[in-house]
């Protein structure tokens, strides 16, 4: 069988299987090994105006059902950063790069979505998710005003595609129909969930931050719902994200709507070729269900009645 591919925004992605943004993205280096996996895009890692430390250890603590990070989106600063996209987009021309952004307003976005364009980002996508940073992240995106007002200031500054990366909202469809007014081409979710663990011996929180976000396995229903929601209410095509460790959770969320996706904690799960094991399996799965196509199933669950 062909390797299955999807068009979102105009981007081109075969296999339909994206690098998750804060995974692997920090420098040229890491990308490029990254691709060795089988990814058919890229995102990098978030990146704001200013040099970040982000927050202080532990960061990371690995869960029976995933992972808790509260990374705190350390990064450069778009100003250093800048090398790091252009070394990489020199060394790869067939795969979508996609510039992850973060910012508290939408001068600072729009300042940060034009640096991406300028060193050659094929699309920007808007972290407006990120439950564990103060000011920025899923205090924009919760909010349906402060999410459009971001997206339009973006879409008002650049020409390439713009993407916008949603928390798992109760209201998520709203939020999309939000962000799809102001001009957005396409929607991820899902981003982390908000949570935390607690160190009994210690009694203390575990991570450094207190509180994290939660990926892996625990969250693919949520994630599912909400690309379920977003497919009932928005035209825009949807990409995927949380909890995708197999070929069959690929499917899923296709049938729930999606046209491509992002993953992050199957990494850590299923090592480095984590992208090759799974469309490996999604085109076993596609070839024994006589599936040819993503676009032929795509929100196919919203059929049964
Ligand atoms: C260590 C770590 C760092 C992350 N950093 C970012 C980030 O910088 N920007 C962002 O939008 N999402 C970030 N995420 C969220 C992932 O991109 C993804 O949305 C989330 O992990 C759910 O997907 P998964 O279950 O496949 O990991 C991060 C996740 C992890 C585990």
């Amino acid at each position: 069988m062909l390797t299955p591919y999807s068009k979102v925004a105009g981007l081109h992605f075969e296999p339909p299987i994206i690098l998750a943004s804060g995974i692997l993205g920090q420098t040229s280096s890491s990308m490029l090994n990254s691709l060795k996996g089988g990814f058919g895009g890229i995102v990098t890692k978030s990146i704001g105006l200013e040099p970040r430390e982000g927050h202080p250890n532990p960061t990371m603590l690995e869960l029976n059902t995933g992972l808790l990070n509260a990374m705190g989106l350390p990064n450069p600063g778009i100003g250093s950063y800048r090398n790091e996209l252009q070394e990489l987009i020199l060394h790869v021309d067939d795969i979508p790069v996609i510039g992850s952004i973060f910012a508290s307003d939408e001068e600072h976005f729009a300042e940060i979505a034009m640096n991406m364009e300028g060193c050659g980002a094929d699309a920007v996508e808007l972290n407006l998710s990120c439950p564990h940073a103060k000011g920025f992240g899923a205090a924009l995106g919760n909010d349906q005003v402060m999410a459009g007002n971001m997206v339009l200031a973006v879409r008002n500054s650049v020409d390439i595609p713009v993407l916008v990366k949603l928390p798992p909202a109760d209201n998520i469809a709203q939020i999309g129909l939000a962000v799809q007014g102001a001009g957005a081409d396409a929607i991820v979710a899902i981003n982390t969930l908000k949570a935390m663990a607690i160190d009994v011996e210690t009694k203390k929180p575990f991570l450094g931050n207190r509180v994290g976000g939660y990926s892996g396995p625990g969250i693919k229903p949520v994630g599912l719902r909400c690309v379920y929601e977003l497919f009932s209410t928005i035209d825009i095509p949807i990409i995927g994200c949380g909890g995708i460790n197999t070929g069959r959770d690929v499917l899923e969320y296709i049938l729930a709507g999606a046209s491509a996706l992002q993953i992050g904690s199957a990494l850590y799960y299923r090592g480095k070729d984590a992208p090759h094991l799974i469309s490996k399996e999604m085109c076993e799965i596609m070839e024994s269900e006589g599936i040819g196509t993503i676009e032929e199933i795509t929100g196919a669950a919203h059929d049964y009645i």
